[in-house]
């Protein structure tokens, strides 16, 4: 084990599997104590049982983005088990609604502003002044190249996921005097649920996806794990977007 990030607590929503997996797996690694949440408790359980039986410590517990309920018991489990947080890891994401606008029901709008706009900015937000009390920490809020560069087809994702930017330069803003650093990590293509799922439906996506990038493949979560230790471990970035994304930007 290393000890990158020894004894800071860190939390990551949509913690069980892709990404979000991978950053529970790898902060523990580096000395972290990790609380793993999404919606299933059981998947929870099982990243948390592989971090201690590797010797770290993990606390598992089920919140779904969408519900503010959810987050309040969230930071409250959070704060009887650790007492703090250091990094905040806003990482759960949905793309239900993918499709033509026209074709777009307001009940797949109204979850997916919830899941990845509304809930990623209610669990910074009452967080922050209590990471503040602790002297300040991060947070790292996970959006996609589809808020830099918005596709067809795509448009509820790239408005929430660009409305989720936004909000990323005004807590910055808000929360400097509270020592907090916020950031975007904005990922192209990389292997997940998410991702493999949508490669299974949509004729020619994964091929699509290879050829957008300058790097023609889609990337390892291992690989989008180190510009999250990037932004979590360095002390003069606030208010950015950093992006990994096999040169999609670029070749566009
Ligand atoms: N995959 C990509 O290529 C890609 C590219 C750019 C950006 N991103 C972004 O990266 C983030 C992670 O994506 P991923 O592809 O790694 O995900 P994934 O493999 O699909 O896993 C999603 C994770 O989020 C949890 N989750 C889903 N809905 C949730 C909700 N409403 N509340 C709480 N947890 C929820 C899931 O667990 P449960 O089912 O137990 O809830 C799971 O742990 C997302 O924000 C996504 O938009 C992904």
């Amino acid at each position: 084990m290393g000890d990158r990030f020894k004894d800071k607590v860190v939390v990551v929503t949509g913690g069980s599997r892709g990404l979000g997996r991978a950053m529970s797996l790898g902060f523990a690694a580096e000395g972290a104590r990790v609380v793993v949440s999404s919606r299933k408790q059981a998947s929870c359980d099982e990243v948390v049982a592989s971090i201690e039986s590797a010797g770290g410590e993990a606390l598992a517990f089920a919140a779904h983005t969408g519900r503010m309920e959810d987050l309040d018991a969230l930071i409250e489990a959070v704060y009887a088990r650790f007492g703090r947080v250091d990094i905040l890891l806003n990482n759960a994401g949905t793309n239900i609604a993918l499709g033509a606008l026209s074709d777009i029901e307001p009940a797949a709008f109204d979850k997916m502003v919830d899941v990845n706009l509304k809930g990623p900015w209610y669990l910074a937000s009452r967080l922050a002044p209590r990471m503040g009390e602790h002297g300040g920490g991060c947070v790292i809020n996970v959006i996609s190249v589809a808020a830099l560069s918005t596709p067809a087809y795509s448009g509820m994702y790239a408005a929430t996921k660009a409305g989720l930017k936004a909000l990323t330069e005004v807590m910055a803003q808000e929360w400097a005097p509270l020592n907090i650093r916020v950031n975007a990590l904005a990922p192209g293509s990389y292997h997940s649920d998410l991702t493999d799922g949508a490669i299974d439906v949509i004729p020619g996506y994964g091929e699509g996806m290879v050829n957008a990038a300058l790097i023609p493949r889609i990337a390892d979560t291992e690989e989008i794990l180190n510009p999250v230790f990037y932004l979590a471990s360095e002390s003069y970035t606030t208010g950015i977007t950093l992006v990994a994304d096999g040169g999609l930007m670029a070749k566009r």
